[in-house]
């Protein structure tokens, strides 16, 4: 079993194009579109915070500068709410601020998939564990957010940890999808794992969510990963190789995942968040239903 050594580091891959919403992601990046008051990235740098996560690495590209400034001070706006003791916002800010030098910015200077953004991140992450968490993806529904379940199981584990979840069989193509073994814990071992397999031959339903704790020596296998599915560099083949070497463990999460890079699962996401709030779900409740039903 390999040593376990505390998570403390996170990798945030934020240099995706959005071109699935366009025009929206001409001028904002997809991370910084609002569910309900929040940005996508506030969800997800929430749930690595609750995990115990102490330094957060954002791999960005072009066009992605103002993710950096969204976690900076903004002097004026502040200095504005001060002197009209507009105190609630000012706090909220605050809280939002990350700790001074515990954010790191790198860039991925060309797209060549998520195994490339990941390993971007090699020299600010070292010689260490550390999650990834893919921000398209938020999650609501279970008692402990998603992250902070897979650090519980990979105290136990060790290793590297993927959480799963079950999809329709006509949609696993669309996923990394993992082969199950032995019951681990609340989880189970990982026997294979392939991304974006051809409609029909998966191995499982069980695809891999967007959360990831990985051991480092994933970057020595991403450096020489070729391109696959999608002729991108992909994470799941160099996973796929570690596996050989390393256990991996998948925690099955039980709650609520939003697609929110889609149309349609942004949409949702806003409403499932929007309902979950008690200053907003009794004043969209009922016209919700009334909009539904007129729309027969
Ligand atoms: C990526 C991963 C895939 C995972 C998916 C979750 O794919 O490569 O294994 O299942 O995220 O959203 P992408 O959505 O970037 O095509």
């Amino acid at each position: 079993m390999v040593e376990k050594k505390k998570i403390r580091k996170a990798v945030f891959p934020v240099a995706g194009l959005g071109t699935r919403f366009l025009p929206a992601t001409k001028a904002v990046p997809k991370e910084m579109l609002t569910v309900v008051d929040k940005p996508v990235i506030q969800y997800v740098v929430d749930e690595a915070a609750e995990a115990g996560i102490e330094h957060f690495v954002f791999v960005t590209g072009r066009g992605k500068g103002v993710i950096e400034d969204y976690f900076d001070i903004q002097f004026e706006l502040e200095q504005m709410l001060r002197e009209r003791n507009k105190n609630a916002e000012l706090t909220l800010l605050t809280n939002i601020l990350p700790k001074a030098g515990t954010a790191s910015f790198t860039r991925q200077q060309v797209p060549l998939g998520l195994g490339h953004a990941v390993w971007c991140a090699r020299d600010i992450v070292g010689d260490e564990p550390f999650a990834v968490l893919l921000p398209d993806m938020i999650m609501t529904g279970d008692n402990k957010s998603c992250l902070k379940g897979m650090v519980e199981l990979y105290d136990q584990s060790g290793g590297n940890v993927l959480a799963v979840e079950e999809c329709a069989p006509e949609l696993a193509h669309r996923y990394g999808i993992v082969a199950p073994g032995e019951e681990i814990g609340n989880g189970f071992r990982i026997i294979d794992m392939v991304e974006k397999p051809a409609k029909g031959t998966q191995p499982s339903n069980y695809f891999i969510n967007g959360r990831y704790i990985l051991q480092p020596e994933i970057f020595t296998l991403l450096e020489t990963q070729e391109r696959g599915a999608g002729n991108e560099i992909q994470l799941t083949d160099s996973m796929l190789k570690l596996l050989k070497q390393q256990d991996f463990t998948a925690y099955p999460f039980r709650g609520e995942t939003y697609d929110t890079g889609a149309k349609d699962g942004f949409i949702l996401a806003n409403l499932a968040f929007a309902l979950q709030r008690e200053d907003i779900r009794p004043l969209i409740e009922g016209p919700l239903k009334d909009i539904i039903a007129k729309m027969g």
